[in-house]
């Protein structure tokens, strides 16, 4: 059996994790590919680190493209990060006949559309388990076990970084600063944390997952982005008083002028499975017209759970080694020349639910007023709470709307704030029934 020889380009959370499992579950790896697996080569800056993580069974080398230039090396793991160098020896791998396994997927993200051209072009496979979900196989089920299907949406808790976050805060009462820096010590956040707490990381993923769902390229520039940092604790017990928890939630939908794609923080019916996946795991909702809905839930960031989806990229990668360019599961589950040019929906054409709180001062008629501009655009009330008034004579006052378009709930905003009677913003957080 020869064994199918691995450079590791990163030994850092990722990269030793999955140095761990592949070294500790080598042999029914290999009953399971056929060969052994072995990593050869590993390159990283820091190369004492690196020589004690592998106990001097690989070479190292803080020199990443002695690495991707190597010929007697047959896939390479990019577990770096970023799209600087690691775009660069991605595709110096590429451009080596290497196979590629990556948990980038700001990488992918960003220059996907040029680095499948170009492995596409050389013949060989960028895989990317890892890059969406953490340990959990969800690019295998868009890729694969959901082929049969029209996809109709997605829905899914894809950064484990900011649901850790929002569940200590809302659980434990930790403050968000804390919170952060314990998911920092636990490996679970980006180099730069920013990408997880202003939903970048989630963008990113987002749109790998409709890319594989609709079969257009990768629109991470068109996503609607926003993050935790403007969630107030308040808004958090009010949407519980009403029956909903908050999540970070990337949303895509497949609707006839095109499809919707977008990250911010989303109230969803306590009662759904979605709205109870605390901590570091993830889940994603997939709605599909011949199967219906299914949910993948895992650990969606950490050592050993995304070394997991890494090392399942190489057992999928030694399995099609042999097998033609042509044959092998598209890298983004259509073929490369059946891409279909479907616009992303600006945000005002979107449609959903809202949670919309104000201020209101306590004066007869100003329910009235608040109420009619709901009508005027066509807004149907779902539910509503308002807070006993307190010294100031105002009180909040919540709002659940039905389904309506961002436009219409901006335009309702607008005409609300202007009300000598609103003594507030109005905050605005999207709702999703997820049925
Ligand atoms: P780490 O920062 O823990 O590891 C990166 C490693 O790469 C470090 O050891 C770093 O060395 C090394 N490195 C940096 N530059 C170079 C270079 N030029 N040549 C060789 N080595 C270099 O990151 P993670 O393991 O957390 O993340 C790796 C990838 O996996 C990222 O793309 C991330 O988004 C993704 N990912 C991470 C998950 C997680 O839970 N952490 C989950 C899913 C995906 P040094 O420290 O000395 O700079
Ligand atoms: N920073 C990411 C997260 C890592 O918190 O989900 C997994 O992709």
């Amino acid at each position: 059996m020869t064994p199918l020889r691995i450079g590791l380009l990163g030994i850092g959370t990722v990269g030793g994790g999955t140095y761990d499992v592949l070294t500790r579950n080598l042999e029914e790896i290999t009953r399971r590919v056929g060969r052994p697996l072995v990593i050869t080569r590993v390159a990283d800056l820091d190369t004492d680190l690196a020589k004690s993580a592998t106990g001097g069974s690989a070479e190292v080398t803080d020199d990443a493209f002695a690495v991707t230039r190597d010929p007697e090396i047959d896939i390479v793991i990019e577990l770096i990060g970023g799209y600087g160098i690691a775009r660069e020896l991605v595709l110096d791998a590429i451009a080596n006949g290497k196979h590629v396994v990556t948990a980038n997927k700001a990488l992918l993200a960003v220059h996907g559309n040029e680095i499948f051209t170009a492995a596409n072009d050389r013949g060989v496979v960028v895989a990317f388990e890892a890059a969406v979900g953490g340990g959990i196989p969800i690019i295998k089920a868009l890729r694969e076990g959901l082929v049969a299907n029209r996809i109709e949406w997605i829905a899914g808790i894809v950064n484990g970084t900011t649901n850790f976050i929002l569940s200590e805060m809302r659980d434990r009462g930790v403050s968000f600063a804390d919170a952060l820096a314990d998911a920092q010590a636990k490996g679970y956040a980006e180099a730069d944390p920013t990408f997880d707490i202003e939903g970048v990381d989630a963008a990113h993923k987002l749109s790998l997952m409709a890319a594989m769902a609709f079969g257009v390229p990768v629109y991470f520039e068109d996503v609607y982005t926003e993050g935790i940092t403007a969630i107030e604790g308040v808004d958090i017990r009010y949407a519980e008083r009403l029956g909903y928890r908050l999540k970070l939630l990337a949303v895509t939908i497949r609707r006839e002028a095109g499809i919707e794609l977008r990250v911010h923080p989303c109230l969803v019916p306590e009662d759904v499975l979605i709205a109870n996946v605390e901590g570091v795991m993830n889940a994603v909702l997939v709605q599909a017209d011949a199967v219906g809905p299914t949910l993948y839930y895992g650990a969606g960031a950490g050592s050993q759970p995304t070394a997991s989806a890494v090392i399942a990229d190489l057992v999928d990668v030694a399995r099609l080694i042999s097998a033609d360019p042509g044959e092998r599961v598209p890298h983004l589950a259509f073929q490369a020349d059946q891409l279909s040019d479907t616009p992303v929906l600006p945000m005002d054409d979107v449609q959903t639910s809202y949670y919309l709180r104000m201020r209101l001062a306590d004066e007869p008629g100003v329910l009235a007023d608040v109420t009619r501009i709901f009508a005027d655009e066509s807004i149907s009330i779902d539910a509503a709470l308002q807070q006993e008034p307190g010294k100031e004579l105002a009180a909040d006052f919540v709002v659940l709307t039905h389904m309506t378009t961002e436009r219409a709930v901006r335009a309702a905003i607008a005409a609300i704030e202007s009300l000598p009677t609103t003594h507030s913003d109005v905050v605005l957080l999207r709702m999703e029934k997820l049925s």
